[in-house]
Order: structure tokens, then C-alpha cells, then sequence
């Protein structure tokens, strides 16, 4: 009998238990269907770490040029949705701009002015949402100024969304499709002036990097400028804020191990490091077959979609001892949750920066730091998982 008629995991697999709590799915696809057709999302899971890895490295197979794209048809062509010559030229254009000569400075200038202004707003009440009082402000803020993008918070974050359904819509509905078509053309509007500004005045932002990088005489067009910005909105803003909040929420749900990042902030960076394995934020490359192809022995046809499992593989017991366990000690080497290969996080480094500095402003002005036990907290989400609030009782230090 063949896999198909005896019944598949895959076919049992329902879009709300993946949104609800993914890992025991993934656990149990790792090890008996670890590249599964999942017709209820209309994608092939991918769930080992050397899957995945080998998705994200080989895009002359797998690629991020999908067709149709959702991507490049609601950004115009960006590097996420693009491989090979164009991918690499834009990319080697952007990504000196996020590289620590030119962002070292944020943590000290940007970040911790911002994560002072959110705590202080609140460090008297002795209680807080962690993440609508701070993760997801300070990371509205700290990106706005480091894209330099002059728009108040909620425009940003509404940006945000509208643009999100561009990207995620599979099903090619006109009326979603209009709502992220108008949200570009008011980036479009929105950065002209800018660029325009920046020419003769070139400054610390992203926008005035891509717009005067060059590189062996090559620089952006206006229109690579807007499409990529428009990547760096969507990847940049909920995933950054997912990565605080989930991190703290994370050390707030093991308090012991919150007790000793807080009596020692050199745990902080390893405690962010084992939180991003453990639950990462952003749990999918999403790639399309160029030609049939064989993973862990079963066969892709030509233009199947797949979705590479990052959040999968940063808990396979092939790479980690124990990988259910939250060890903020562990030392395994790394994670999958900014991808590998040529997408490899081009904000991984900004992030970090913020999620470090976030919590070490907190961890000096609040103590006793602890969970709400009469708040319920819900976390969801396969593709991206967020918490949606991290409500906390602490006292001032
Ligand atoms: C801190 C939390 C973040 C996480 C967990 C995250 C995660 C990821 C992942 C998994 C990818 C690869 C996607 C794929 O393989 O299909 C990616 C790509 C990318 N990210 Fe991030 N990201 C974060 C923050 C940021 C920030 C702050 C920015 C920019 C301001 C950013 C900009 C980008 C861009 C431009 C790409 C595409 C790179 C390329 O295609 O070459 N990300 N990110």
C-alpha cells in the first residue's frame, strides 16, 4: 500500500493546531513524515534540521523567486523574492548598511533612549503588558529611526499590516490585494520626499545608505530603494517584537533561570540566543521546487511549495540534546530562526541589538519581575508566533 492511501499525517495536520501549538506536530513529523504534503496550509513541511538547512542553501532548486509571487508582485522585485545575479547585487548593496560599522551605534544613541522613555512611562505602577507597553513600541520606534521613516507609530504599524497581506495573499484575492497596493503607494509617496532630502544630506538611516552605497560603481534605482524598504517594514517590525516579547516571556515562564539573568546580565545575550531556538518568532522559509527533487527520500515534483521548518529544526534531537528543554546554558551551537544561506536575516544583527538592550534597560529599573497569575497569557502562531500580551507584576528597583 502506498504512503498516500494508508493516510498521512500530513492529511490529518489542521491549520488551527498548527497556529495553536505547532511542536508536538513537528515532533512527531521529524521523526515519521519529515517532508509531508499538508493540503490544509497547501504546503510541504519540511521538519529536520539538515532538510531545512539543505532548503535554504540550495535555491537553484528550492528557490524565493516563487511564481506567482506574492512578494515581488506586492513590493515589486525585492531580495527576499529574488536568487542568483539580481539577489546578490542587491544584497551586496544593502547590507552594509546593517553591518556594525554603521549600526554599532544604535544600542547606546537609539535603543536605550527609546527602552528608558517606555520603562519610565510605567516603572511606577507595578504593573505592565510587556508586549504593548514595550516590545512592540520600542520596535516600531527603533525601526522607523533606523530606516528613517518620518510617519507617527500607528501609520507604520498599519503600513505594517497592509503590506502583510500583500505578501500572504496565496489565494489572489483582488479586494486584499488592493489594501496592500494602496499601502505601497503611500510608502512610495512617503519616501520620495525623503530620498529627495537625503541626496544632498546623507545620514545614518538605512534609507540614506541604499540610497548612496555603491558598489563597483552600481547603486539602487529609486523603485529597489521602495520595494526593499517595503521587505524591511514587514520583516523587520513584528518579528523584532515577537523576539522581546517571546524571549521575555520565555525567561518569565522559567523564573529560576530569569533569577540568574537578572543577577547577571552577561546571560542575557545566551538567554536571547536559547529563546530564539526555542521559539522562533519567524518559523518558516518558504521556498518553490525549480525541478523535481528528493528530500529525506521523498520525491518533490517541479513547482511544489515549501515551507522549510525553521522553528522545527532548532528542536531536533539530531542537533540538540533535550531540544524540549529551555537551557539558557546550553551551548550547541547555533539556531535556524534567522535562516541560512543566501536570506540569512539581513536585520538578524539589529535585532539582537535591540532584544539585548530592551531587556537590560528593564532588568535595571524593575526587580522581582514576574508573571501576572491572573492574567492568561496565549501565545500563536506557526509562521509567525507571538504572544499576545506578557502581563507582569514587578516592583521598582
Ligand atoms: C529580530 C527578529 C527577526 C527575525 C526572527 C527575522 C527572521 C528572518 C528570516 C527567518 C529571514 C529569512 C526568510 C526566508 O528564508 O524566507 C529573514 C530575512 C530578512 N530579514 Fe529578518 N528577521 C528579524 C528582523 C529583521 C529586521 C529588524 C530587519 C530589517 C530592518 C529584517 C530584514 C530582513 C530582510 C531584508 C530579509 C531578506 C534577506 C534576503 O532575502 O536576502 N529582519 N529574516
Amino acid at each position: 500500500m502506498s504512503h498516500a492511501e494508508a493516510g498521512t499525517i500530513g492529511e490529518t495536520i489542521t491549520e488551527d493546531a498548527l497556529e495553536t501549538d505547532p511542536y508536538p506536530i513537528y515532533a512527531r513529523l521529524r521523526e515519521e513524515e519529515p517532508v509531508s504534503w499538508v493540503p490544509a496550509v497547501e504546503l510541504w513541511l519540511v521538519t529536520r534540521w539538515a532538510d531545512v538547512e539543505h532548503v535554504d542553501k540550495s535555491p537553484a532548486v528550492f528557490t524565493g523567486e516563487t511564481d506567482p509571487s506574492t512578494l515581488n508582485r506586492t513590493f515589486g522585485r525585492n531580495l527576499l523574492g529574488s536568487e542568483g545575479d539580481y539577489h546578490e547585487r542587491i544584497r551586496s548593496i544593502i547590507y552594509p548598511a546593517f553591518r556594525a560599522d554603521k549600526i554599532g551605534h544604535y544600542p547606546d544613541e537609539v535603543i536605550a533612549p527609546i527602552a528608558i522613555e517606555l520603562v519610565e512611562a510605567f516603572a511606577s505602577k507595578g504593573e505592565a503588558d510587556l508586549m504593548a507597553d514595550f516590545a512592540s513600541p520600542l520596535s516600531v520606534r527603533v525601526l522607523k529611526r533606523v530606516l528613517g521613516l518620518e510617519v507617527e507609530d500607528d501609520r507604520l504599524v498599519r503600513w505594517f499590516g497592509e503590506l502583510a497581506t500583500g505578501a500572504s495573499n496565496f489565494s489572489h484575492d483582488p479586494e486584499k490585494q488592493a489594501i496592500a497596493d494602496a499601502a505601497s503607494r503611500e510608502v512610495d509617496e512617503h519616501v520620495g520626499p525623503l530620498l529627495d532630502a537625503l541626496e544632498g544630506k546623507p545620514d545614518d538611516t538605512v534609507l540614506s545608505n541604499m540610497l548612496h552605497s555603491e558598489i563597483d560603481g552600481d547603486r539602487l534605482t529609486r523603485q529597489e530603494i521602495a520595494s526593499n524598504l517595503k521587505v524591511m517594514i514587514v520583516g523587520g517590525l513584528q518579528a523584532t517584537s515577537d523576539l522581546i516579547a517571546l524571549t521575555l516571556l520565555t525567561l518569565l515562564q522559567h523564573p529560576d533561570q530569569l533569577a540568574e539573568v537578572m543577577a547577571d546580565h552577561s546571560l542575557i545575550d545566551p538567554a536571547i540566543e536559547e529563546a530564539v531556538r526555542w521559539h522562533a518568532p519567524v518559523g518558516t522559509s518558504t521556498r518553490q521546487t525549480t525541478r523535481e527533487a528528493e528530500l529525506s527520500g521523498v520525491r518533490l515534483p517541479a513547482g511544489a511549495l515549501v515551507a522549510a521548518v525553521l522553528a522545527s529544526a532548532n528542536r531536533d534531537k539530531r542537533n540538540y540534546t533535550d531540544p524540549d528543554r529551555f537551557d539558557i546554558h546550553r551551548r550547541e551551537g547555533g539556531h535556524l530562526s534567522f535562516a541560512t544561506g543566501p536570506h540569512l536575516c539581513i536585520g538578524a544583527r539589529l535585532g539582537r541589538y535591540e532584544a539585548r538592550t530592551g531587556l537590560r534597560v528593564l532588568f535595571e529599573r524593575l526587580t522581582n519581575l514576574r508573571l501576572d497569575p491572573d492574567r492568561e497569557v496565549v501565545v500563536r502562531g506557526w509562521e509567525f508566533r507571538s504572544p499576545e500580551s506578557v502581563p507582569v507584576l514587578f516592583e521598582e528597583v
